[in-house]
């Protein structure tokens, strides 16, 4: 698929079949996200791919109560470990998580290319995954996204968004 039609067609998938994802197809999608970009290549990120149905069934509560997300055949928890990485200035103390984010999101472009649905959950409780999961102290929990082919048509053009003339100011700040 082009690039573009991609990104214009990438949705927040809420309803899933059952499908399983061939492995070869997991395999390429995990992958997307391992080649992201990090700030000074450091890498803190890690994915714990979740498949077995009692597991995910278990995360809707920490998810606040989103069942939707154990209906794909995959859940994906992006963690990522702190990398007392810091330039000083404020983006250095969010470096963890703009790292996490990129390579989330280079998975769901490649789940987009793939044919696959996921939708980003931001709305968590990371003290109790941390717990679930036994995560080590400076790894914490950034986003989950379920893994599925969508039931129905769910790949439609983005819609919502405010327009380029608002979002881009040329030169100089306009907001
Ligand atoms: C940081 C972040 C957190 C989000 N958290 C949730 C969430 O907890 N549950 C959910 O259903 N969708 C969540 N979303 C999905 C957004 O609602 C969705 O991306 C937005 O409405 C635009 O729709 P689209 O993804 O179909 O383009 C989240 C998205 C982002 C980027």
């Amino acid at each position: 698929m082009d690039l573009y039609d991609v990104v214009r067609t990438r949705r927040s998938v809420r309803k899933y079949r059952s499908d399983p994802i061939p492995q070869e197809v997991l395999n390429r999608v995990l992958d997307a996200a391992r080649i992201a970009p990090s700030g000074s290549n450091r890498q803190p990120t890690r994915l714990i791919v979740v498949a077995d149905d009692e597991t995910k069934k278990r995360l809707v509560p920490m998810c606040h109560d989103q069942a939707f997300i154990a209906t794909a055949p995959v859940v994906i928890v992006a963690c990522g470990r702190d990398i007392k990485y810091n330039r000083g200035e404020w983006m250095g103390r969010c470096a963890m998580i703009v790292d996490v984010a990129i390579a989330v999101d280079h998975l769901t472009l490649a789940a987009r290319a793939e044919g696959l649905g996921t939708c980003w959950i931001g709305s968590f409780s990371n003290a109790a995954l941390k717990e679930f999961f036994d995560l080590p102290e400076d790894v914490d929990v950034v986003a989950l996204t379920p893994l599925g082919y969508p039931k129905g048509d769910a790949f439609t053009e983005a819609e919502g968004r405010i327009p380029l003339e608002e979002f881009v100011c040329w030169g100089e700040w306009s907001g």
